[in-house]
């Protein structure tokens, strides 16, 4: 049976924000030191910063960096990181269990972001302290000068404000393993307080008030309802985590589990209404999904250090998972289920974007490389700008143990009005050939393919290393055909595609 979809300019589900395809650095392993900074490294710049890792960065086109955690952040003080660097001290990071050195800090990440063309999102913690040290950081960061902290900064060397709009009320602080963790209420009262005393800084900013670290967490969704009651007037968003794993090897139910995220989404998005109304507020508070990738390949390999046993390393090589092919499959059907809810979902950030669970792998004074889920993010993040399409799409399925009967072919759609183009995100969930007509007559019958990019393997745990960077890649794909206004095309079984019509 042929998988049949009708797309059409008029039905759309919501204009993206662009930064559904941010990212997230943390002060965790090697993702900043030997990370995005590596003073003596061949390319490093005169900050220190690679500029191998920006060049990948930039390839992504990544609009926003969350930093600087994480569970990090819930016992970080903000002001370790300012101020000359020799004078910076050398703290214990009880998160990982690691020693930082508070080398860098924001003026730092802050440069480095204007290199890597992109934006922060910066996090507050309200773990170890609170209302109190995270005005201060916004007057520090935020304000022009002729205050304490803001003049702080001009000493500092930054005449100017960084002037940051995105910012995250704490981190995970459901999470029993969260440094200065709360209940809901607890949580709930002091998020409030604190999104009303920056409010009272700066209207114009964007909060993030913390949701559920995962759906399978006990307070969920309580926890919502609960921070919500306290903060929907002050915040604009609800943060939600999720990773996935394959621990069961099992294929046909690890790449049905984008359908838990899709109840999880819509879940959250019932919470949202259901305080609104209770509120009878006119405001609509969205989801800023802040951390999502897929997080299991290093769990084993890092106990040790998480343990302990290491002492207090500085820059260990933590949570560096290596990805295989049926990850890229996984990362385009989280992908696909952003762009679908991006009504809801405003704001997403894969977790994160070097070394640490990450796109893009670095040795230590040596190359630094794409992993096999850079691709997917890759497309969706330079051609899922624009509206994203309500796609009607009908098709065989399989069964899976996780979400029931799923779709074989998992598609999403972005119009460009601008550049005339429509991007079609396809992964070819099943172990069978596809094949798929789309009626796309709507958007003109002179309209031609302009790319088509395929991404298969004959080996769904592939993975790239230094010694083979490019074993899983993206090629030129021909196997699609456009006339009268239908798309046909043949999806090879496991593929991850992208069709891009003009
Ligand atoms: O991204 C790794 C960790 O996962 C983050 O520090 C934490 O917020 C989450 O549990």
């Amino acid at each position: 049976m042929k998988v049949s979809v009708v797309a059409h300019p008029q039905f759309v589900v919501a204009d993206i924000d662009p930064r559904l395809y941010g990212s997230f650095i943390e002060h965790l392993g090697r993702a900043v030191y030997t990370g995005i900074y590596e003073p003596g490294h061949a390319t490093a710049d005169e900050n220190g910063m690679r500029k191998d890792v920006i060049d990948l960065i930039k390839e992504i086109d990544v609009p926003i960096v969350r930093y600087p955690g994480g569970n990090f952040v819930s016992a970080y003080n903000w002001e370790d990181g300012v101020g000359p660097k020799e004078e910076r001290p050398v703290r214990l990071d009880l998160a990982w269990h690691t020693s930082e050195s508070n080398e860098v800090g924001l003026h730092e990440f802050a440069d480095w972001c204007v290199s890597a063309n992109t934006e922060m999102m910066l996090a507050v913690n309200l773990g170890s302290r609170g209302l109190d040290e995270a005005r201060n950081l916004l007057e520090y960061a935020n304000h022009p000068g002729g205050s304490e902290w803001s003049d702080k900064r001009i000493a500092n060397g930054r005449a100017e404000p960084f002037d940051v709009k995105l910012w995250c009320l704490g981190n995970e602080m459901d999470g029993p393993w969260q440094i200065g963790h709360k209940t809901a209420d607890e949580y709930g009262r002091l998020a409030h307080e604190t999104a009303k005393a920056m409010r009272a800084f700066d209207k114009s900013l964007e909060l993030v008030v913390c949701g559920s670290s995962n759906a399978k967490m006990p307070t969920y969704p309580e926890w919502e309802a609960t921070v919500l009651d306290h903060t929907y007037n002050e915040v604009d968003y609800i943060s939600l985590h999720m990773y996935f794993d394959n621990h069961a090897n099992h294929t046909p139910n690890y790449l049905a589990m984008n359908e838990k995220l899709d109840d999880y989404i819509m879940s959250v998005a019932g919470v949202i209404d259901y305080i609104k109304a209770k509120k009878r507020s006119s405001k609509q508070v969205y989801i800023s999904f802040d951390e999502w990738n897929v997080w299991y390949h290093s769990k084993e390999q890092d106990k040790k250090i998480l343990e302990g046993a290491d002492g207090w390393p500085f820059a260990p090589p933590l949570l560096e998972d290596i990805y295989n092919f049926e990850d890229v499959l996984q990362v385009g059907l989280i992908l696909n289920t952003f762009i679908r809810r991006s009504h809801i979902v405003r704001i997403a950030c894969l977790a994160q974007l070097v070394n640490v669970i990450a796109p893009i792998m670095t040795s230590p004074n040596g190359a630094a490389w794409r992993q096999t889920i850079f691709y997917p993010y890759m497309f969706a993040s330079r051609y899922g700008r624009g509206k994203a399409l309500d796609l009607k799409v009908a098709g065989p399925t399989y069964k899976s143990d996780v979400a029931g009967d799923v779709s074989c072919l998992d598609v999403s759609a972005v119009h460009d009005e601008k550049a005339g183009a429509v991007s079609f995100f396809i992964v070819n969930r099943s172990d069978k050939e596809v094949e798929a007509e789309f009626d796309i007559a709507a958007f003109g019958k002179n309209a031609s393919i302009i790319d088509h990019q395929i991404m298969t393997h004959a080996d769904l745990k592939a993975v790239n290393t230094e010694a083979d960077m490019m074993n899983v890649a993206p090629k030129k794909a021909d196997s699609a055909s456009l006339a009268n206004g239908s798309l046909s095309a043949k999806f090879a079984p496991y593929s991850y595609q992208m069709i891009r019509i003009k």
